[in-house]
């Protein structure tokens, strides 16, 4: 097939990643017989470097025209002023919502390669298979802030409506009831008016349209505990904004690093944006040694959603697996034996593919 592939590399080890993620790409587009046409385009810092904001119209342009949008990462401390009037995070934010992209799809499974990755006991982690449904453009990220006029006092709302409950709610029961059949969803509603109303609209639909699928509440405090004490009970988990944004990054210790975790984002129609959930790693970008894996198996993540290719997907997660099998580590995930490096690891992944 033809397809238009956009990439957004970004900030510290983003391009790093990227390039390797393009380096597989090309190599399935070669074994396959498809065509992949790549697009470079700005966000985050870079953008602001070259020319002045965090996601310059050309972008999100660019990002309609493709079928898949893979990007890298965002941020670092050259931008980080407090009173800077935009940051790196606002390109990344800003393109979800121009994008349409509520839904973020994150899957975390243990790789039996890398059980003695994980800082947790290998009883504990192996064979967890979890997805999170993180609801992407909305709650406390897009409510918007006021400030007083003094200054001392700043505030931060947080948003949903009734329709993005129930369209995130949705997706994440089909896949539930396409996987093991149980959903969690996970709220603060002894607290929040907002997760009452999550969890008012999440009951109705699992018990109007998915009965056959199993469904249970849990609070985001005790679900952080639950996640590592007992993640093997858990199938699919979904949540908002930034719940989301912290369970995952606190599952991805299961694994073992947050540099193995993809990630897809998705909307009703228009390309998916396809980023590892690691961020952009500034204390290592540039020498060579962050993990590709997690943007690779993104990669694959836009193979299967976005271009239909299912097969090339696969092929993509087994080379990953094959690597590993023979004991290829990046620095994160090499517990003190020798490790290799960012572009050696996307080079025999792209080896390794059949
Ligand atoms: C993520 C990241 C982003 C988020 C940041 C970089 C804005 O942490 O994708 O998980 O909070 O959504
Ligand atoms: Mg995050």
């Amino acid at each position: 097939m033809n397809a238009s592939i956009a990439l957004i590399p970004g900030d510290g080890i983003g391009p790093e990643v990227v390039a390797e993620a393009r380096r597989v790409l090309a190599a399935v587009a070669s074994i396959h017989g498809h065509d992949f046409a790549f697009t470079e385009l700005l966000l985050g810092g870079a953008a602001i470097d070259a020319v002045g904001t965090p996601l310059p119209p050309e972008t999100i342009a660019g990002a309609r025209a493709c079928h898949a949008v893979l990007l890298g990462a965002v941020g670092g401390p050259r931008w980080s002023d407090p009173t800077a009037p935009t940051r790196p995070e606002d390109g990344l934010l800003g393109i979800r919502r121009a994008l349409g992209l509520f839904a973020n799809v994150r899957p975390i499974t243990t790789h039996w390669q890398l059980l003695d990755a994980s800082p947790l006991r290998r009883d504990l982690v192996e064979d967890v298979d979890i997805v999170i449904y993180r609801e992407l453009t909305g709650g406390i990220y897009f409510g918007g802030s006021t400030t007083s006029d003094d200054g001392s006092t700043v505030t931060d709302h947080m948003t949903y409506s009734v329709h993005e409950i129930e369209r995130i709610v949705r997706l994440a029961a089909q896949a539930a009831r396409d996987r093991r059949g149980h959903l969690t969803s996970v709220d603060k509603a002894n607290v929040l008016a907002v997760s009452r109303l999550w969890r008012r609209t999440t009951d109705r639909i699992m018990t109007d349209e998915y009965p056959d699928v199993t469904h249970e509440t849990q609070l985001v405090d005790a679900m952080a505990m639950h996640l590592l004490s007992r993640p093997r009970d858990f199938d699919v988990i979904v949540t908002g904004n930034m719940f989301g944004d912290i369970l995952s990054d606190e599952a991805s210790m299961l694994p073992g690093s947050l540099g193995l975790l993809p990630s897809a984002s998705l909307g009703t129609d228009g390309p998916g944006l396809y980023e590892p959930i690691h961020g952009s790693a500034p204390d290592i970008a540039g020498t060579g040694t962050a993990n590709p894996l997690g943007m690779i198996l993104s990669a694959a993540m836009a193979l299967r959603h976005s271009l239909a290719l299912p097969d090339e997907a696969a092929a993509v997660e087994r080379a990953v697996d094959r690597v590993l099998a023979r004991g290829l580590r990046t620095a994160d995930i090499a517990a003190g034996s020798p490790a290799v490096s960012t572009e050696q690891m996307g080079s025999a992944v792209a080896n390794a593919l059949t």
